[in-house]
């Protein structure tokens, strides 16, 4: 960051959306104790946006607006970019622009770093400037600082977390209060917690970009989204909710990545959690990041995962790093191509991760198919904990099949679904989930 006078550090805001109207609205609000904790003001200068019109929660006198984002990116009176409009492009455009302007960036887009990272810390790394993506990943939660600084001296076993507010504040509703998807969903939107195009949250795919970041963090691994198992959370039924709850379990949208014998394994599904697993009471938009390290042991953080303060505390944080840090001998290392020395642990496939399951299907009320069943688990060698039927809760003919295996690779469990769904008696398509055993 270059900085032009011991004045305010002088910033650029780019999007005007939920989180760039909350981190205008935290900085006034707190500007004192803000600038007592950094040692130096901090002020907005101008603030980017295509909309200007649109009625806003945030007083925007004291700042120059634009619609012109280059305006800011090219004015050499700007220290510090912020960018918040989220997506590819024009995003990553401005950001390396910045950076090659001398500009550090603050970033929430989580998108952008899981997809490009490795260019954008490359350029920053070229430019001598900084890139904060803290609130790219859990909101609140300063879960990048604490792997990245605070954890520095662990070896990390596993990362596993809830990440996706929206998902959790809609398994949550659906399970509690029995609201139908559309609804939650909808709500979850008003809130300002969903992304703009919500298939991002219940598909999975926002929780996949933050666990390829932490993924990066904890093992020192590349930047490499494509590789991500990803669910999410549409085809969940409310039926295995309930079963999954008699059982001893509740299902989460769970963003894991563990270091494996074989290799690291990076995956965002659904999961039935065992009831005293620390994150299986993590509810609402609350987000929760269960680390394992060596030698802190188990470690979990958690905070609001969404919304206009929590996520500009974490946009703020940032800024108050680079406002004390700007010489580019004082940063963390980046992400990415600087950090890649562990190189050679390769991202395993999903059809090579090990897991406990969760099986429900429906077979005929006839005898000798739960044998079929059982012959065919212990022909792929699949250690069961729990077979049992139970009674169509519908009162139609015919049972439900419940089946809690231990630990087993993802291909051969496969297998076996294939061979139990071809049964001819078995009715419905097999139902399957992982479980996440708190020691594994
Ligand atoms: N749509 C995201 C979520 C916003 O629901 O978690 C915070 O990244």
């Amino acid at each position: 960051m270059k900085t032009k006078s011991l004045g305010p550090v002088r910033v650029g805001l780019i999007g005007l959306g939920t989180i760039g109207c909350g981190t205008l609205n935290v900085l006034s609000r707190n500007r004192d104790e803000i600038s007592r904790r950094v040692g130096r003001d901090i002020e907005v200068v101008a603030v980017a946006d295509l909309d200007l019109t649109t009625e806003r929660p945030v007083d925007l006198r004291q700042v120059k607006l634009t619609d012109d984002a280059s305006s800011i990116i090219n004015d050499a009176d700007i220290d510090v970019v912020i960018e918040l409009i989220g997506g590819i492009e024009p995003a990553k455009s401005f950001i390396l622009q910045s950076l090659r302007n001398g500009k550090s960036v603050v970033t929430a887009n989580k998108e952008l770093i899981a997809q490009h990272g490795e260019e954008i810390f490359r350029v920053a790394s070229e430019n001598s400037c900084t890139v904060g993506f803290e609130a790219a990943v859990a909101g609140s939660i300063p879960v990048i600082k604490t792997m990245r600084e605070a954890l520095v001296a662990n070896s990390i076993g596993h990362v596993t977390g809830i990440v996706n507010g929206t998902c959790n504040y809609m398994l949550t509703a659906m399970t509690e209060q029995q609201l139908n998807f559309d609804v939650v969903l909808e709500e979850a939107q008003s809130l300002g917690y969903a992304e703009a195009d919500p298939a991002f949250d219940v598909d999975g795919i926002d929780a996949a970009h933050k666990i390829t970041i932490l993924a990066s963090i904890a093992f020192g691994i590349p930047l490499d989204f494509g590789k991500v198992f990803v669910e999410g959370i549409r085809d969940i039924e409310m039926q295995d909710v309930g079963y999954a709850d008699s059982l001893g379990f509740a299902i989460k949208h769970v963003a894991r990545a563990a270091r494996t014998k074989s290799g690291i394994e990076v995956r965002v599904h659904p999961a039935l959690l065992p009831k005293e697993h620390p994150l299986a009471d993590v509810n609402g938009v609350t987000n929760a990041v269960f680390v394992e390290a060596d030698a802190v042991g188990p470690m979990l953080l958690s905070g609001a995962g969404a919304g206009a303060d929590p996520t500009a505390s974490s946009v703020i944080g940032d800024l108050a790093d680079i406002v004390r840090t700007s010489k580019a001998t004082d940063r963390v290392p980046h992400l990415g191509y600087a950090n890649n020395s562990e190189v050679g642990q390769k991202i395993l496939e999903i059809a090579e991760v090990e897991c406990a399951n969760y099986l429900r299907f429906e077979i005929e009320e006839e005898p000798g198919i739960l044998a079929d069943v059982g012959q065919i688990l212990a022909s792929n060698a699949i250690p069961t904990q729990h077979i049992e039927q139970r009674k169509l809760s519908s009162g139609e003919h015919g049972e439900t099949v419940l089946v809690l295996t231990r630990r087993i690779l993802d291909k051969t469990l496969v297998k076996a679904i294939g061979e139990i769904g071809s049964l001819r008696n078995v009715k419905t398509p097999v139902t399957r989930y992982r479980i996440e055993l708190q020691n594994s």
